[in-house]
């Protein structure tokens, strides 16, 4: 294990806790209303094409069954002392198709005895308002996000959101991971033409729209509810030249500017002259009204990012791999191991990841997504089930140290959600074998299992890191 060389902690107030997504855990794909999402036609993650309807494969349908055991999970989060709990909403449960006038009452329902439960256990909600699950109704009949129409519906059920559950929800994210949309249209942007049939040029539309989305959103947000932190969310992946050459380092720029766009945009309120340049070297001629360009000038609050990986480039063609990784994947670095699904381990590329966006945006950040996805095996220790994951307590410890290191340099950190919190339907690959959890759900890919729900090692573990607020690291 990495070990600090500082003797600072987190700041008081930290918050600390999990993260999931609602297709990757509620279930209940068609009860109380609910529309089908993209997610729903997605049974074998993202290197598949959508199938025509939900399949009875897909197990984002019943996923761990959130949607009726919430209360049961939630009381698990509170015995490990989570303060913070992010979850998104299901777009489709608010609004079933996307493109209706008035909201599905069920649906809010839902998510204000959600609420009701964190608030019983003092955990203060942090909302995605959209993660990887557009209404299918608006990627079949609008092309999703390349249509500018959605920019309006997306802002209708922001205020829907607002509106209801303003007073109790002081942290939102806008929408998940928006970079990865350059590279999973159909995942981040409900657009179902194939990656390789798509222009570039319809693809930066749909980027514009959805960052005019996110602007007004955080302008609306400042309407309705004054106190609300309305923050962006990148898959943050630094990139290190694979060599010191020139050509690699120039590379890794422009691999970096693919991400730093995102946050730029969000943090500047304008495009950056480098992604203006890429559309006039590539003749794309982007629809940019006056109306969209005040919009973007509605800044965010804090920068969120998942980080789970880094990754290398070349400018040798001949020495470029993709290898696999989050979302993004890049070449192999040769210095790092990689996790069973070849995601390539650096605790440190998280210090540097943090430093480099303080200083380049000068915003609170907030890491809501980290952890390792790993094959667990349930095991019988002292006559109780558990999983003995010493692999993620190991991975979580080291990052968590970096994320201190940070801190230590000046980085303003708000607070850590690890990812999947309870094992949950992976986004790339849709298997649950993916674990990512402190607690183990009895459910299998090929849909067998009871759901019943065991605490792993790293759960007592975790609520040890959160009592000391990060002192029981090493
Ligand atoms: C992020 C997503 O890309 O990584 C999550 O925001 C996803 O939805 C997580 O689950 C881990 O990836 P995977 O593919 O292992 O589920």
């Amino acid at each position: 294990m990495t070990t600090t060389t500082s003797p600072d902690t987190f700041p008081n107030g930290f918050l600390w806790g999990g993260a999931t997504a609602a297709n990757q855990i509620e279930g209940a794909y068609s009860e109380g209303g609910k529309g089908l999402s993209i997610q729903d036609v997605m049974p074998h993650g993202i290197k598949t094409p959508p199938t025509d309807g939900p399949t009875p494969d897909n197990l984002k349908l019943e996923a761990i069954d959130f949607y009726h055991r919430y209360a049961e999970d939630i009381a698990l989060f509170a015995e490990m002392g989570f303060t913070v709990f992010r979850f998104s909403i299901a777009w489709s449960r608010i609004f079933p198709c996307g493109d209706e006038e008035t909201p599905n009452e069920e649906g809010l329902v839902f998510y204000d005895r959600v609420l009701d439960e964190l608030e019983k256990h003092g955990i203060e909600p942090l909302v995605t308002i959209s993660h990887y699950e557009t209404p299918l109704h608006l990627a079949r009949n609008y092309g999703g996000w390349m249509s500018r129409e959605l920019i309006g519906f997306y802002e209708r059920y922001c205020r829907v959101l607002f509106e209801r559950y303003g007073e109790r929800v002081k942290y939102w994210l806008t929408f998940n991971e928006i970079n990865s949309v350059l590279h999973f249209p159909l995942m981040s942007g409900g657009i179902l033409t194939p990656k390789d049939q798509l222009s570039q040029q319809d693809l930066y539309q749909a980027v514009h729209h959805e960052l005019v989305a996110s602007a007004r959103a955080t302008r609306l947000a400042r309407e309705i509810m004054p106190t609300a932190q309305v923050g962006c969310m990148i898959l943050a992946m630094p990139v290190y030249p694979l060599t010191p050459d020139p050509a690699d380092v120039v590379a890794t720029m422009h691999t970096a500017h693919d991400s730093y766009a995102f946050g730029d945009i969000h943090c500047r309120g304008q495009y950056p002259g480098y992604l203006l340049r890429r559309f006039r070297e590539n003749g794309i001629e982007l629809e940019i009204t006056d109306q969209d360009r005040e919009d973007l000038t509605h800044t965010v609050d804090f920068v969120s990012f998942s980080y789970y990986m880094s990754s290398c480039e070349t400018g040798d063609p001949a020495r470029k791999v993709t290898s696999a990784g989050n979302l993004l994947g890049g070449t192999p670095n040769p210095t790092l191991q990689a996790s069973e699904w070849g995601w390539q381990i650096d605790p440190q590329g998280l210090r540097v990841v943090m430093n480099d966006y303080w200083e380049r945006w000068q915003k609170p950040l907030f890491i809501v997504e980290n952890g390792l996805g790993a094959v667990d095996e349930l095991v019988e220790v002292d006559g109780t089930k558990t999983v003995v994951d010493d692999y993620r307590i190991g991975y979580l410890n080291d990052h968590l140290v970096q994320a201190r290191e940070a801190v230590a340099d000046g980085v303003e950190l708000l607070g850590y959600t690890t990812w999947g919190c309870i094992d949950l339907v992976s986004a790339s690959t849709a298997q649950l074998s993916k674990r990512y959890g402190f607690i183990y759900v009895d459910r299998n890919d090929d849909g067998t299992g009871t759901l019943q729900r065991y605490r792993k090692k790293s759960f007592d573990w975790y609520r040890q890191v959160i009592a000391t607020n990060g002192g029981s690291l090493q």
